[in-house]
């Protein structure tokens, strides 16, 4: 080799450009240099700029945010810290403001179609554009995947937490997470608001389904296995399907009528001193983090009449600084606005707080507008502003999202797979809690010679899966793939058994014959947020007028109640012969048979305390023993 071509190939090694003497990055590795002809002379051979060092896959972390952020202008970086909700925002305004997050709201599914390749479609249309900005960072697309990837048509519906929280199985939830960071990624999402780590204390909440449990170490094992499923790192390498464990702090100890937007109980007020704030409600945010959690979300509820999404000391010093959380807060849905009629002073409060990415979530120019004049007006210190981004873009670069900005397509099988399923119905038949069995009428036989099927939620696959289900309050009927309750019984019997279903439980043929057997399924209607808040935890009236029917003329009657969270029975328990919660199972009803039937033990015991009445809720209101205590849970003889 020439004195002169070892001398360019040194000169590159040392980084330093041919033409000019200022060192510069390193270029590529030699082992990867395109060598040139050994006969060009350097000035010849003009050198290849350094890629820029954020851009380099192999630079350390930190290392890629400093050299990222010193290359932003503040509008850029005000962009980054910017999440707008997709009907609100086209893939040219993406590229335009340079955003850095979008999301899909409850039901945020594709106009024109709502499969697994139409959102992997429209996903990737707003990262290109993002691809597309003059610094390339790409956005973070999230989603409520709480229960599955279930904006989805298509994607398997798991147990929502209340199941999970009774199945208290932390492998299992982990495997969940596992499966639906598979599912999500198949459509280029990387983003989940999830998991909910509420400790809900008073069941009228209508996010108490969200919720594992009503005591904090509970909360706090189910949701780590979560994080640690969801965010496994062998899940789409090199993608990490980022959790956010929400919402930060007290969300499920507000007070009954302190509700915010109109509800009752749902954004309320946590009124409770520091310790117990502390003990209640901070366990599952530690275990989260340690788990790996990265971005948290902030509760629209308050601690003693202040916002948490204004609360410098929960946001920034507790979080912040005594947890050192190094990843970001991302704000809930318009909560920003709550603090004050002067948006303004609302976003000034909130940015200086801790909030780091606003879910704006509708209009991004306003935002960026007013958080902008309050930089320029020192009213939000640019340090601040380089805090948030710096957080956000350590969070992108942790997650591979650089590198692999796109869908997973090759995971496009997986979604709603006959595995994931079988993974669903298993959760459903853990999760079943058996608080009666009078006579050890269960399980019951499969060649039982009649069976009577009556009540709205035996055949309702919107009912069994829940809110949050394609649609944010859910829907009821046949809106997603799997099984019924009902289908789940009819497939179990033998084919010698006679299944009448009747919703209303009027039957044709005799309920109280010997050889019959009645199922009543009765259930909540379903619903999501504060749209769940509950005065009188009562059954649908359309189910209690079956139940009264079915209690009257059936001879053996087996309850089972889908719902998502403890309702009063009271007053018709004594007329059953078995009890059972199923909860809200999800796609496959069929687990739920599964145990009616025998096939998989009574494993659930009861992750909140059942009451009497609604005069028991709060927990800790009232002396009396509650109708099954916390933790309750029966199994059947012989096992
Ligand atoms: C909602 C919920 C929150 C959800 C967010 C985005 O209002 O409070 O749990 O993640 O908006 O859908």
């Amino acid at each position: 080799m020439t004195l002169r071509r070892t001398l360019f190939i040194l000169l590159v090694a040392l980084g330093v450009g041919a033409c000019g003497g200022q060192a510069s990055p390193p270029q590529q590795s030699l082992a990867t240099e395109t060598l040139a002809s050994p006969t060009a002379s350097p000035t010849e051979m003009p050198p290849t700029p350094a890629p820029p060092l954020y851009t380099q896959p192999d630079a350390d972390i930190d290392a890629r945010v400093d050299d990222l952020l010193s290359r932003m202008t503040l509008a850029e970086k005000i962009g980054q810290m910017t999440l707008i909700e997709k009907n609100s925002i086209s893939p040219d305004e993406v590229r335009e403001l340079a955003i850095g997050g979008v999301l899909s709201g409850g039901g945020g599914y594709p106009k024109d179609e709502n499969s697994p390749e139409a959102w992997a479609r429209m996903v990737e249309a707003y990262q290109q554009a993002a691809l597309e900005t003059r610094l390339g960072i790409p956005i973070l697309y999230g989603v409520d995947a709480v229960h599955g990837h279930n904006n989805v048509y298509g994607a398997t519906i798991f147990p929502h937490n209340v199941g999970l929280g009774a199945a208290n199985d932390a492998e299992l939830v982990a495997r969940i997470g596992r499966a639906t960071a598979v599912e999500m990624a198949a459509t280029g999402i990387y983003w989940n608001y999830a998991p909910g780590v509420m400790v809900p204390q008073d069941i009228r909440w209508g996010r108490t389904y969200e919720g594992y449990a009503e005591r904090p170490e509970h909360v706090a094992a189910l949701a780590s296995a979560f994080v640690r499923g969801l965010q496994s790192p062998d899940i789409a390498p090199p993608n990490l399907v980022m959790s956010t464990p929400k919402h930060y702090l007290g969300d499920g100890g507000t007070a009954w009528g302190t509700g915010d937007s109109g509800y009752q109980i749902d954004q309320g007020d946590t009124q409770v001193d520091e310790a117990t704030m502390r003990a209640l409600h901070l366990p599952p945010y530690q275990a989260a983090i340690e788990a790996g959690a990265k971005v948290i979300m902030a509760s629209y509820s308050s601690w003693n009449g202040e916002k948490l999404h204004a609360s410098l000391y929960w946001l920034t010093d507790v979080l912040k600084g005594e947890l050192g959380f190094d990843g970001f807060v991302v704000s809930d849905w318009g909560a920003i606005d709550q603090i004050s009629p002067d948006y303004y002073e609302a976003v000034v409060t909130a940015i200086n707080a801790g909030i780091d990415m606003n879910m704006v979530p509708y209009d991004a120019r306003r935002f960026i507008t007013t958080l902008t004049q309050a930089v320029e007006a020192g009213d939000v210190p640019e340090a601040r502003i380089d805090d948030a981004v710096r957080r956000i873009l350590r969070v992108k670069f942790h997650m591979g999202l650089f590198e692999h900005p796109m869908a997973h397509a090759e995971l496009l099988s997986e979604v709603g797979s006959a595995a994931h399923h079988a993974l669903a119905r298993e959760a459903a038949a853990k999760s079943a809690v058996l608080l009666k069995n009078e006579g050890n009428v269960l399980p019951l036989s499969k060649d039982v010679g009649h069976l009577f099927v009556g009540g709205l939620a035996a055949d309702n696959m919107g009912i069994q899966a829940g809110g949050w289900t394609i649609e944010w309050q859910g829907k009821t009927g046949d809106i997603i793939p799997g099984t019924t309750i009902l289908e789940g019984i009819q497939a179990a019997v033998s084919p010698q058994t006679v299944v009448e279903y009747n919703k209303f439980g009027n039957f044709q043929g005799d309920p109280s014959a010997d050889d019959a057997v009645c199922i009543a399924v009765v259930g909540e209607s379903p619903y999501a947020e504060g749209r769940g808040d509950s005065a009188d935890l009562r059954l649908p009236t359309k189910e209690i007028r079956t139940l009264n029917r079915m209690e009257e003329a059936c001879a053996r009657l087996v309850v089972v109640l889908v719902s998502g969270r403890p309702l009063i029975v009271t007053d018709h328990i004594d007329a059953w012969d078995a009890f059972v919660a199923a909860w809200l199972p999800g796609s496959e009803g069929a687990g739920v048979a599964d145990v009616l039937f025998g096939e998989r033990p009574f494993v659930g015991r009861l992750p909140y305390t059942w009451p009497r009445s609604v005069e028991q809720v709060p927990l800790g209101r009232s002396d009396e023993p509650p109708l099954f205590p916390y933790g309750f849970g029966l199994t059947t003889e012989g096992e």
